[in-house]
This record gives C-alpha cells, structure tokens and sequence, in this order.
C-alpha cells in the first residue's frame, strides 16, 4: 500500500473535484524535516478556486480530514503536515515486505515485452577499457531493473570485431608478428602491433593503402583474412570472458559487428530506394541538415562499410528479432553524435520505432581528475584492478573476521561488489574519479558498507535462532529510529519504478546507502535481541532490511555475502 495515496485520497474526500487524486497525490511533498510529519501538502493551488487564503484553506482542512492511517494532522501556515500512525503503517508495510520477499517492489509495467540492451562492446584486440566496464555494469543493472518492472531484457555485447583496423592488423601481424607471442599474451601483443603500425604508418603511408585491401579482402570472405580474424577475435574473448566471469555478469547475444556484415546490403538499399543516398566524392552519405547534424558515411569510396552501417542493419535485426519495445545502447557520452545519426537517418527511412531506441549515455572514469586513455599503450589493466580491489577486501575482512570461514570467496565479492557500486552509486552521466582506496572502504558511501550493514543484520537474526516471522502476525513499532527504516521501505516500489523511468541505477545504490545508514542508526539505539513484546517485531524489522538491502545490491549486479 502506497501511503501518500491514502493521504491523497483522503485530501481529495474534503477538497472535491477541483483537483484530481493524482494531482494531489503528484503536489505532495516529503518535510524536510521528520519533526514535521511524513507527508506534507501545500494549499496554494487552491487559493484561487476557493477564494481564500492558503493558511485559511489549510486550517479548515485540517479539521476536515480523517483517515485511520493518519495520527495527527498540522497546520503550518499554507501546508498541512501529516504525522502517519506509525503502528498501523509498520505493520502493514513489515508484513508486506515478508510476504512477498525478494519480489517485494516488482512491477507489471513491462508486459513481458523485450528490450534488448546493447552493453559493455569492447573492441577485440584491444583491452577492455574502464569505460566499457561501465557500459558493463550499467547494462547489467539495468537488465535487473527492466526484469523487475517486468520487462525481457536482452544483454547484447556488440563487440568491436570489424571494421579498417583489422586491416591494419593483418599487415602488422604479417610484418612484424609471431604466433608464439599472441598465444602467451594476445591482447599485449595485438595492442603493441596495432601500436607499431600506427608509429611506422607515418613515415609510410603506403601502409594504409595495405591495409585498406586487407580490410576489403576479410570483408569479401578471403581465407587467410578470415582465418586470422577468427584467431584474433578467439584469443581476444578469451581474456575479455575471463573479466565477464570475474564480475560475474552474462550476455543473451555476443554478436558484433562482422555478425552484420551479411546484413547491410538490405539496409543500403532500403536506402537506395528511398532515394536518400547522396554520392559525394565517391563515397555514399545520408544529408542530416534538417536535423543539425553531419551527414552520415555509410560507404566509403571503395565501398567498405562503417561503423554506423553496421549499426543500422542491427537496429533492423533487433527489430524484426526481437520486436522490442524499447532498445537501449549503454555508450559512453562521447558517442552521442554516433547515435543522433544512427537515429535521425532511421527516422529519414521512416521509420517509427527509431524513437524507442534510447542513448543511454554516461561519464568518464578519471584518476585525477585526468582521462584514462588507451592510446599510445598507455593502458590500466581492468584485471589488475580488479585483483587490487579483491586484495584489499581480504586484507580489511581479515582484520575484522580472522575465522570467517571461505574468506576468499567473500573477499571477492567484497572486492568486486565495491568497484560495481562505486561506479553505480552516482547519476550516470557524472564523470568520477576512481581511487582503490576510497571505492573498498568499508565506511562511507561504498559498496562494502552496505554489504557489511547486511551481513551484520543477518548476524543479528541468527543470534535471535533465526526466528519465524511471517505476514500473518502483526508487527507493529513505534520509534523513531524504526520509523526511518520503515518509510523507506514502504518507498521502496517507487524507487525502483523511478530508477527504471530515468534509467539510473544509482537511484537504487542511494536506496541502498540510506537504507544502510537508517539500519545502523537503529541499532546503534535500540536492544534489539532483549526479551519483551516487540522483539518479533524489531525482527521483522531485521529481517526487511536484510531482505531489501540484498535486493538492491542484487539490481546493482552485487553480491550479498550473509558473513564478512
Ligand atoms: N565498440 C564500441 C567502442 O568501444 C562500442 C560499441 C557500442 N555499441 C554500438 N552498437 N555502437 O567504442
């Protein structure tokens, strides 16, 4: 039960037509302190209508209203604040959240329908960068959100696998590479190649040229070129999957870009037909004039495709594939001219369902404020970091819980959860900067504080012999410390519907940390194993918050170790 919509209604009773319950309900607002009330509504909306003053109009609803959810009602100048009866609302919302579990906050928005979400892509024979494990992480909270609002999601890891590059590849590889040399350290050896290329084709551009009819060989099928993208592409995934297994997320599809490479002549000439291709200098384009933006290359001279080709020929799989209703790209900012194009020249084609293809854009990962770069070899190795992360969580969990049983295998979770959350937990779009340290703590705004808190509420339910509570019974609290946790449990479906609505998985790491905070406060301030008759409900109490607190993580893709 929603409780500000019981206070709505409730309003809606005495004001009448004037304003509707959802209008009410959307005027509502949260005090700003708890010392006045829970929910408060501001009456000058109504001035004009009633032809009064709002503190007038305030006072006399204030006498009006009743509902048995309301303990008291205010009345501070224009507002009236509204104190909710704390046991009535405890009770209804712990069994709530007992009964329905980890399910609790579950919505039916999205009708089963699919959205495929286009996530992590890194490039093959290059290391997988901090900005493709945001794409990662994101995608992945973002397929637990969509699930839980009752979408399909599809985790899609359009790699990076076609295009000139592998060109200049090949002709590295032929002049300056071993297979011994890939085979112990593939993408090392690939990258120096790739490097090397690019230092040597400055003083000999000819190489470029090579490397164009490399290119153009592999795209018309050639074995040799076949064969050694095969073999690059294989050694690649390999070291990429080993990063997937490390923070334990999954894709439906691993279909990149050459999976499209069959697939463009429709698109071309789909584009034909409709008479949007223009001839410039040999090479095809789409004008985007109309809509503020460069015109799109989608063939080059010599007739080799691009990158947003291919992107335009898996629009149209995805589709006809998955008949989505909403299709996500989880791409760095730096691309949003990428997908204005990839959009404006579907709408060009007429196309309808162009609008429910959504960017969904996000910041930098910087050290020092700095850009972390790839170019020029200049590398940080995201497995290094992340065995970094692991190291650190060992040597803290160690220090606090030197018996704890599988000690590696927490510290792991501890260790990944921490850099997972760390990059979840601000809005997306916000560039941050990425400190070991910082990110494994276990106080302050990190992952490992809201795994500790849990943990520790697991703790606390096994000191009780893990009681049986169930919604049945009646778990009324009256406290103020509860009644922080209990609120923002009872908030707890609407945070995830507004994290699914702006797709921001951070909505759902604050949940978290206030969660955490609220639960430690209350803690720290009451007994709650001692022998009286609340003690099953400051349980439930227990119980709820460990249940949502490892909901939220789960949502993030972070794992609840139930001792550290
Ligand atoms: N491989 C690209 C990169 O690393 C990202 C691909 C994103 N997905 C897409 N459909 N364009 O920059």
């Amino acid at each position: 039960m929603n409780y500000k919509l019981l206070v709505a209604k409730a309003l809606h009773e005495q004001i009448g037509e004037t304003l509707t319950v959802e209008k009410i309900f959307a005027l509502l607002e949260k005090p700003k302190t708890a010392e006045h009330g829970d929910v408060a509504f501001p009456t000058f909306i109504l001035a004009k209508e009633f032809k009064k003053a709002p503190q007038q109009i305030a006072t006399d609803l204030g006498e009006k209203i009743s509902s048995i959810i309301i303990e008291k009602i205010e009345v501070v100048g224009p507002y009236l604040n509204f104190f909710l009866d704390k046991k009535i609302v405890s009770a209804a919302v712990l069994a709530d959240v007992l009964e329905k579990g980890e399910h609790y906050g579950d919505l039916a928005i999205g009708e089963n329908r699919n959205v495929p979400i286009d996530m992590s892509s890194p490039n093959i024979a290059k290391p997988i960068s901090m900005g493709h494990l945001r794409s990662t992480v994101i995608g992945n909270a973002l397929a637990n959100i969509y699930s839980k609002v009752g979408y399909r999601p599809i985790k899609i890891n359009h790699l990076g696998d076609w295009g000139t590059q592998f060109g200049k590849l090949i002709v590295a590889y032929k002049l300056w590479g071993n297979a011994e040399a890939i085979d112990a350290e593939p993408i090392t050896e690939l990258l120096r190649l790739y490097v090397k290329f690019h230092a040597i084709a400055e003083e000999q551009p000819e190489l470029n040229e090579d490397a164009r009819i490399w290119f153009k060989k592999l795209e018309d099928g050639n074995e040799e070129a076949v064969s050694l993208w095969e073999w690059f592409r294989e050694e690649s995934l390999k070291e990429f999957n080993h990063i997937y297994d490390m923070i334990d997320i999954q894709f439906d599809a691993i279909s990149g870009e050459a999976f499209y490479n069959d697939k463009m002549d429709e698109v071309i000439d789909l584009l034909e037909e409709k008479n949007l291709l223009k001839i410039n200098q040999k090479a095809s384009i789409v004008d985007l004039d109309k809509y503020n933006l460069n015109p799109a290359l989608i063939k080059k001279s010599d007739g080799a495709t691009l990158y947003i080709t291919r992107d335009l020929a898996a629009a149209f799989y995805r589709k006809r594939n998955y008949d989505f209703a909403q299709s996500l790209y989880v791409v760095g900012n730096e691309q949003s001219n990428h997908f204005n194009q990839l959009n404006a020249v579907l709408k060009e084609m007429g196309l309808p369902w162009a609008d429910d293809m959504q960017h969904i854009a996000f910041g930098l990962i910087t050290q020092g404020g700095k850009k972390l770069s790839t170019r020029q070899g200049k590398i940080v190795l995201l497995e290094e970091v992340l065995n970094e992360a692991i190291n650190l969580a060992g040597k803290q969990i160690s220090e606090k819980n030197p018996d704890l049983p599988n000690k590696d295998e927490v510290a792991k979770q501890v260790g990944i959860g921490a850099v997972i959350f760390h990059d979840l937990k601000n809005d997306r779009l916000n560039n941050f900067d990425f400190v070991l340290e910082e990110v494994v703590r276990f106080e302050g705004e990190t992952g490992p504080y809201v795994q500790y808190t849990r943990a520790r509420a697991m703790s606390i339910l096994r000191k009780a012999g893990n009681p049986t509570t169930n919604s049945e019974d009646t778990y009324t609290l009256n406290d103020s410390y509860s009644w922080e946790i209990i609120k923002l449990l009872q908030e707890y479906p609407t945070i995830v519907k507004k994290s699914y609505e702006k797709r921001e998985p951070s909505i759902i790491a604050k949940h978290s940390l206030q969660l955490a905070q609220a639960f430690n406060r209350y803690y720290a301030n009451s007994k709650v194993l001692i022998e009286d008759a609340e003690k099953l409900a400051r349980l439930a109490l227990v119980q709820s918050v460990a249940t949502i607190l490892k909901e939220d993580l789960r949502l993030l893709g972070v794992k609840s170790p139930d001792q550290m």
